[in-house]
């Protein structure tokens, strides 16, 4: 939510901003804007509505000069998207310049104590608010930027990303964080910030994570300096990150979704590698090594999530539930952090997490710690605040993932949960020699089987072109499949626009049923499993009420395939793997019905990737 990027050293900021914001755009796309120090030390401020492409536009006949500078990407929350509040915010006093990614609780007191002084706000954003702040503890107290952003900080209540620009100490930028991601990429004599790496790696591998309550001061010619709000020094590690540029790029695809969706059978390569070694037969996951006795102690395991990654955890609670007899729960992670839960030091929590910056997630892991349990993250964003709010965790490796639709991240979180659940439940004795083995060969032979189903893109194409009409879909699956219909149901929505609804598929009678007719295509996962004769019945009864039917069938299965409209067949496999092929013709379907739409599948609307505000 918000990309912030910043600039100071040898070079002209302004090119470095904006392909910075080109590969922020994920975290939200509505407004944009760029403050810029120019040689006079004027301070330049151009903002629009729109996106990054349309702020460039605009900027393309101005004077965009000068070595330091800050820009933003806006996902609106205080205010409607448009050029007066996309950020930066300027202070009355006309010296300094503020972007803000989070969300400033107080806002509405600080902003009624400050017009009781006389301070006129021009936005209805919380940022403005935190900008005018500062200026007036500056103005007031006599105090330099430093001091005078760290008072500020004291008063307020919430979460923020910022970064503070001066008119005054063109040499100098003040970033600071709580609770929402900030990273500082150092140079040769020059420095960038960025709420990811991405806009950095072009430039630099040398990186600081901020931590919450670190403020931290770049000057020209001297080291990065980080603080805490007490002015306290903080001792802080240069990281170096390990991402190019290819990954981060779309590679000849026509969006990052579709390049996300081939990507899978490398990515889940990459994410079993050195954990599963074939030729023992092994599952090795470190965090189960080092923490052993914790793990397979747990008497019940929660797993906290949103989204997608609740999707997956539904799967996870399925795979450790069959294989380690252990219950499992799972929570929307933005309901658990309010429902005064039960918990145990016996709790083992599973946060879930692809961007690992998820603000319910992050508090569901503060509550689950403070009352004691054991904190287990499975992440993809490498050193994001979550990975470092848990105890332990995994990594699911599956490389960045840009598309605002999830893809690669929940098929790389649905593998870590199946090595996880087979590797506890060999440490714990719950799975016999021969399973084990078996689900790990074919675990082994997905990547494989995720490339056949991709080969048939272009029949899911053509699929899709005939289903383009609906304006309502209904996604069945029973069992593991169940929340693989949930989530071809929200790719649906997210991209399309299409209303879109998963159901276990026994439950359509009690309900559901009632919509079916010609007009309403039905989805429905029907691979040859326990429950296949079941879900063929509920096929026969969606026949008959007249509606089309794309089912998803086990390869070679005539029967159903006669009987549905469309059919896309899926290798065998383990059935608790099944999820990791099905998912991928709904990506896919999703996919091309959204750009045979016309939409914006990379962008759609008021979404973000990284959902840093509740
Ligand atoms: C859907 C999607 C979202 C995320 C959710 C959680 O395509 O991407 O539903 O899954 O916002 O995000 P993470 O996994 O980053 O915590």
């Amino acid at each position: 939510m918000c990309g912030i990027v910043g600039y100071l050293g040898k070079r002209d900021a302004y090119p470095i901003l904006i392909k910075g914001l080109k590969r922020l755009e994920y975290r939200g796309y509505d407004s944009a804007g760029v403050a810029l120090l120019d040689e006079q030390g004027d301070l330049r401020v151009y903002k629009t509505k729109g996106k990054v492409a349309d702020l460039e536009a605009y900027v393309a006949d101005k004077n965009a000069g000068g070595t330091v500078g800050i820009a933003h990407t806006r996902w609106a929350t205080h205010g409607e998207p448009n050029s007066t509040n996309a950020h930066p915010h300027v202070a009355n006093s006309g010296n300094l310049a503020i972007i803000h990614n989070g969300i400033i609780e107080n806002y509405a007191v600080i902003k009624r104590q400050l017009e009781a002084k006389g301070v006129v706000f021009h936005s209805q954003t919380d940022t403005e608010v935190l900008v005018q702040l500062i200026d007036y503890v500056q103005t007031t107290r006599q105090v330099d930027l430093l001091t005078a952003v760290r008072i500020a900080l004291h008063t307020v209540i919430g979460a923020y990303a910022i970064a503070v620009l001066d008119k005054n100490n063109p040499d100098v930028l003040i970033a600071a964080r709580k609770s929402s991601p900030l990273v500082v990429g150092i140079g040769d004599e020059e420095f960038f910030l960025g709420s990811d790496a991405s806009p950095i790696i072009e430039y630099t591998d040398r990186v600081i994570y901020l931590n919450d309550q670190d403020v931290a001061v770049i000057r020209r010619g001297h080291d990065v300096e980080v603080v805490d709000f007490y002015n306290e020094k903080v001792e802080h590690d240069i990281t170096r990150v390990n991402l190019n540029l290819a990954q981060i790029e779309k590679g000849g695809f026509p969006h990052f979704m579709l390049k996300e969706i081939y990507e899978q059978p490398d990515c889940l390569r990459d994410c079993v590698r050195g954990r599963i070694n074939s030729e023992a037969n092994h599952i090795a996951l470190s965090a189960i090594i080092d923490h052993k006795e914790r793990l397979t102690k747990a008497r019940r395991i929660i797993i906290v999530a949103c989204g997608t990654s609740w999707h997956a955890g539904l799967i996870g609670k399925q795979l450790i539930e069959q294989y380690c007899q252990l219950p499992v729960q799972v929570e929307y992670a933005s309901e658990f952090r309010y429902s005064n839960p039960v918990i145990s030091e016996h709790d083992v929590v599973i946060a879930l997490s692809q961007s690992g910056e998820t603000a319910d997630t992050l508090a569901a892991i503060e509550l689950a710690r403070e009352r004691g349990a054991f904190v287990y993250g499975i992440c993809n964003a490498i050193g994001a605040s979550i990975p470092r709010a848990t105890h332990t965790g995994s990594y699911i490796h599956v490389g960045p993932e840009i598309g605002v639709a999830s893809t690669k991240a929940f098929t790389g979180q649905v593998t870590v949960l199946a090595m996880l659940a087979l590797a506890l439940a060999w440490e714990r004795g719950t799975v016999s020699e021969e399973e084990y083995v078996r689900v790990i060969a074919a675990l082994n032979e997905i990547p494989d089987k995720m490339q056949e189903l991709l080969e048939q893109g272009e029949k899911i194409r053509d699929i899709s072109r005939i289903f383009t009409y609906a304006r309502n879909f209904l996604y069945l699956g029973r069992g593991y499949n169940y929340p693989v219909a949930l989530e071809g149901a929200l790719k649906l929505k997210e991209i399309s626009y299409i209303h879109a609804e998963g159901y276990p598929a026994a439950e359509m009678k009690h309900g559901p049923i009632a919509l079916i007719d010609e007009e309403m295509p039905v989805v429905v996962i029907a691979t040859q499993n326990a429950l296949y004769e079941k879900v063929l019945s509920n096929i026969q009864e969606i026949k008959a009420r007249h509606a089309r039917v794309i089912a998803i069938v086990s390869k070679g299965d005539d029967t159903v395939s006669q009987l549905a409209d469309a059919a896309i067949e899926l290798p065998s496999t383990e059935e608790c793997l099944e999820p990791l092929l099905a998912t991928i013709p709904l990506q896919m379907l999703a996919y091309y019905i959204a750009v045979c739409k016309g939409k914006d599948v990379d962008q759609p609307r008021n979404l973000a990737k990284s959902v840093t505000v509740e």
